[in-house]
């Protein structure tokens, strides 16, 4: 049955699909973190969102894991696969499908879109010839390899000389509509640096790829030849539509295509561009279907600086990292400290300092401070009754508060991430700023009454729009704030029911009312102490 409210706008997006070959590393963290913050972020403008996570478990890649571990190739995915599922929900990602390549109804779906393929006469035999990388499950051009024939990607490893009757994909015939497509939708592919990229790749001629294997049993069979295996990208990419499937829905195009189609984002790392900015749209072109509205690529994640990989020993495991930080402490410092889009650093020291600066004293601290003084100096210990209507326009936290939810809106539509935290962050700086230059202590003392309300209250007003921005990426903390200024127990649910433009209404500063009663004041970020060295 379909559940979707078709007088809602709709929103859909992926995150890539995960090689099960090991357990989730930080860079699947990082991409399903985005993907999470920009699904919550559409929630909040009250669309009808999907987020598709899921594995991609087929390929030679993940038969020789398998083997080196003496399991079946099933067996050994349907061990690891609990290790994503888990680490999504620490990490609260809010996930709407998850979308295994080795589920049946998938198969079926892979076979009508093949189908279409190859009655459009794109689909022939040739000979294989080049060098493989089984760590990208891709070929690679020759003068692109390191010394020693290994890949770019995975320095530890060689490449392998394949020579092998395949079936291709006359991708050379889409060359021109490619191109005529990135001019038509010029925000198809982003950032701009990725899209010129992809633009000099195409522009240097389209080769035809193949889309099967043989001496590969892990894999669904080629429809027209099962003696040969489809090849894993030619089945992973479509397991984005396979996931639009309603959960009870007979497996077929035209279903899964139905609601939710064309996706609007593809969230993915740099390393993937090709497959989802050249390849996957010339699939489709082939098969007749509508194009997705827009893929960005995001950058690669180092370590104090260096490559992470198992073989250097500097790895960073994401569930370890939730264990002792927490969710919303890592969701935000890689959003906030790394410009999406770029290759960026994780460093601890830089980690705690960014948290302890950020979360604990910016906006922590101010918090329980003016709930203090609220405490202290209002009567009822509650929101001062002055309302907005009492704040002057020129109040400087006014005065950005209430062009700040149009600025964060734009920033998280650009997935500026880093650029919406710190416009929203210059809004708790600005308070506790405020705080400080109007000593609402030394008003309370000359018997101002009035005038320390108005402080209490435009700070209060600026907390709680700031945790409203901010609840895509810290939805604890902003969970916490909202308890704490009096909105009831489930943030989530008292921001989006029944409001139809939930966003225009609480983005906007001014909103808090005397009529809720104040929570008790408590630290929403634990300040962290630095690791001592032994
Ligand atoms: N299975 C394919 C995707 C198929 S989508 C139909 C795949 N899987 S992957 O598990 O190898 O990579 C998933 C994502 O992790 C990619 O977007 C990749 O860019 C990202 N990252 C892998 N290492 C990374 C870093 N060190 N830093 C940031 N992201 C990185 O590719």
């Amino acid at each position: 049955m379909n559940l979707v409210n078709k007088t809602k706008k709709t929103f859909a997006l992926t995150t890539p699909l995960y090689y099960v070959n090991d357990v989730p590393h930080i860079g699947s963290a990082y991409t399903t973190i985005a993907a999470d913050v920009v699904a919550r972020f559409h929630r909040l403008l009250g669309h009808q969102v999907l987020l598709i996570t899921g594995t991609d478990e087929h390929g030679q890649k993940i038969q020789r894991s398998a083997e080196t571990l003496g399991k079946a190739p099933q067996e050994f995915c349907d061990e690891i696969v609990p290790s994503f599922v888990n680490l999504w929900q620490i990490l609260d990602i809010q996930y709407d499908r998850f979308s295994r390549t080795t589920a049946p109804r998938h198969e079926a779906i892979v076979k009508e879109f093949f189908d279409r393929v190859w009655k459009s006469g794109d689909i022939y035999q040739g000979q294989q010839k080049g060098w493989y990388c089984v760590s990208c499950e891709e070929f690679k051009e020759e003068r692109d390899l390191l010394e020693g024939h290994r890949c770019a990607i995975h320095t530890n490893k060689e490449v392998e000389w394949r020579d092998e009757q395949n079936y291709f994909f006359r991708l050379s015939k889409y060359q021109t509509k490619l191109t005529e497509f990135y001019q038509f939708k010029p925000d198809f592919i982003q950032p701009e640096s990725r899209r010129n990229e992809v633009l000099s790749f195409v522009n240097q001629g389209l080769q035809d790829f193949s889309i099967s294997r043989v001496n590969l049993d892990w894999g669904f069979p080629v429809p027209v030849d099962p003696k040969q295996t489809l090849y894993v990208w030619f089945d992973a990419l479509l397991a984005y539509v396979t996931a639009l499937l309603e959960p009870d829905a007979e497996p077929t195009l035209a279903n899964a295509l139905e609601t939710w189609w064309p996706i609007n984002l593809h969230l993915i790392g740099k390393d993937i561009l090709r497959f989802h900015a050249v390849y996957w749209p010339a699939m489709l072109l082939s098969a007749g279907l509508p194009l997705p509205e827009r893929v960005f690529g995001h950058g690669f994640l180092t370590k104090d600086g260096q490559k992470m990989g198992k073989s250097l020993g500097n790895t960073l495991d994401p569930i370890a990292l939730v264990q002792r930080y927490g969710s919303d402490a890592v969701r935000y410092y890689f959003l906030k400290e790394i410009e999406f889009g770029k290759d960026g650093d994780f460093n601890e020291v830089r980690f705690i300092n960014v948290l302890n600066a950020d979360l604990a004293n910016d906006l922590g601290n101010l918090l329980n401070r003016t709930l203090n003084m609220v405490k202290k100096y209002c009567a009822q210990n509650n929101v001062p009754s002055i309302g907005n209507e009492g704040i002057s326009d020129e109040n400087p936290l006014k005065t950005i508060g209430l062009r700040l939810g149009e600025q964060v809106k734009q920033a998280y539509q650009d997935l500026a991430f880093s650029e919406a935290c710190k416009a929203i962050l210059s809004l708790a700086q600005a308070s506790n700023k405020f705080i400080d230059e109007q000593a609402p202590w030394s008003l309370y003392k000359q018997g101002q009454q009035e005038s320390v309300e108005k402080v209490l209250y435009a700070v209060l007003e600026s907390v709680r729009l700031a945790a409203y921005l901010l609840s895509p990426i810290i939805p604890n903390i902003s969970s916490d704030i909202y308890q704490q200024l009096g909105f009831g127990i489930n943030f989530n649910e008292q921001i989006q029911s029944s409001i139809t433009a939930p966003f225009a209404t609480h983005a906007t500063w001014g909103i808090l009312s005397s009529k809720q009663q104040l929570g008790t004041a408590q630290p929403i970020f634990k300040r962290i102490e630095p690791p001592k060295n032994d």
